[in-house]
């Protein structure tokens, strides 16, 4: 499955919820994360983020693998989201910013 990593923390862009053709996409606050038994493996959403958020599981990088669980465990909690919404209102100050895993609301 494909996971979305830290650099979506407070940006929130939702552009890899409008390409997903199976909407397995899920919203807390300031994150959005994938539901790993429900993406097909297809890669439409990695390269429409405007954060490089979103990996293959294979290929995250080491300081983010936590993040393969938080999507896993976060995705059974929260509401799915089919549709495409306006970025966070921060989004343009936190999309470079390093470190954000503390701003994850849960
Ligand atoms: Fe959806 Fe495809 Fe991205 Fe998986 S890889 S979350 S199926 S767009
Ligand atoms: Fe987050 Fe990127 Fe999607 S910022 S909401 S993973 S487009």
């Amino acid at each position: 499955a494909y996971v979305v990593a830290e650099p979506c923390i407070k940006c929130k862009y939702t552009d890899c919820v409008e390409v997903c053709p199976v909407n397995c996409f899920y919203e807390g606050a300031n994150f959005l994360v994938i539901h790993p038994d429900e993406c097909i493996d297809c890669g439409a959403c990695e390269p429409v983020c405007p954060t490089k958020a979103i990996y293959p599981e294979t290929e995250l990088p080491d300081k983010w693998k936590e993040y393969k669980t938080l999507n896993a465990e976060l995705s059974s909690k929260w509401p799915n989201l089919a549709e495409k919404l306006a970025e966070l209102p921060e989004a343009d100050e936190f999309k470079d910013k390093k470190d954000k895993r503390g701003m994850l609301e849960m």
